[in-house]
């Protein structure tokens, strides 16, 4: 689909006229937005001189007039779309604000050049509700001198919509792997200090959401152990020898 529109620029920049014959799209091109956001719809602009931009609305098989674009102007001709439309680039690109879910519909734009050919260029909207965040919960963590293992399981609140939910995981500096698609992932790690974090995805053709946990904050390596052995030093070494050094100081100054 994207090869075959390039190719057709292509011969555009070559042989003008032969594309405005041949310039007719068969399948819509895809088009996601997201619930109250806002959306474009953006396809390859011929610099070809323009006589008229009209952009139509197709729902369940009717044609209703959408918007013209006119004298550098976009007149909106339906009062669903009053105040939610804006053009660009002559009229052929074409905006939405504030998406609600009743926009998902067949959208067509004509363009009439100036030789009266019309090429006609279709966009498939879909409107998506957003995806709720994630959450994790870390049970039966096992914690021996070699191993860690540990269960992570991931939600979302049954109420609202969601998308498909999937793990990805990566060490510090590395990219993201896919790790798995279910929502429970049991956890098995040998001898690693490296520090792994684990992401919880949730997604749908219009939004995403994540949440993670990193493997240094539920296990524990001995190599943290340790930061904790300088502290256990500092409270029964360190401040001992101090308040034994002040008191003799004292004892010091009262006897001289
Ligand atoms: C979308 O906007 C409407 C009206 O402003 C608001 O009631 C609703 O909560 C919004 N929904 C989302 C998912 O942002
Ligand atoms: C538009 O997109 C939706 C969602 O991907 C799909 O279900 C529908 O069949 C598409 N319609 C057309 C006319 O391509
Ligand atoms: C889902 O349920 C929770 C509590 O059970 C509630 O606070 C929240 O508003 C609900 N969300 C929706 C979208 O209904
Ligand atoms: C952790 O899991 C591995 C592989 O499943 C197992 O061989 C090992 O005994 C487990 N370690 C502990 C401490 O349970
Ligand atoms: C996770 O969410 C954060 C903040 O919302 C975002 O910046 C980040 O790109 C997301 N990561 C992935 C892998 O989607």
């Amino acid at each position: 689909m994207h090869r075959k529109m390039s190719e057709e620029l292509t011969i555009l920049l070559m042989l003008p006229s032969l594309l405005l014959v041949s310039g007719r799209q068969e399948a819509p091109l895809q088009v996601n937005g997201l619930l109250n956001q806002s959306v474009s719809f953006q396809h390859h602009v011929q610099r070809v001189p323009l006589k008229r931009v009209v952009w139509e609305l197709e729902h369940h098989g009717d044609t209703f007039k959408l918007a013209e674009y006119k004298d550098f102007n976009l007149i909106i001709q339906n009062s669903r779309f009053a105040n939610r439309l804006e053009a660009s680039d002559g009229g052929t690109t074409l905006r939405i604000r504030d998406l609600r879910m009743e926009d998902s519909d067949v959208y067509k734009l004509l363009i009439t050049l100036r030789n009266a050919d019309i090429k006609t260029v279709y966009f498939n909207l879909t409107v998506y509700e957003p995806v709720p965040l994630p959450d994790i919960k870390t049970e039966g963590v096992i914690n021996s001198k070699t191993w860690c293992n540990f269960t992570l399981h991931c939600s979302v609140p049954s109420n609202v919509s969601s998308g498909s939910l999937s793990w990805l995981y990566r060490y510090k500096g590395a990219g993201y792997q896919h790790y798995t698609g279910r929502s429970t992932v049991e956890i098995s790690l040998h001898n690693r200090a490296d520090n792994m974090e684990l992401l919880c995805l949730v997604q749908n053709p219009g939004d995403k959401k994540n949440q993670s946990v990193y493997v240094h904050d539920i296990c524990h390596y001995p190599m943290l152990i340790v930061t904790d052995n300088t502290r256990w030093i500092k409270q029964y070494v360190i401040l001992p020898i101090l308040v034994l050094l002040i008191l003799i100081l004292v004892l010091i100054k009262i006897y001289i």
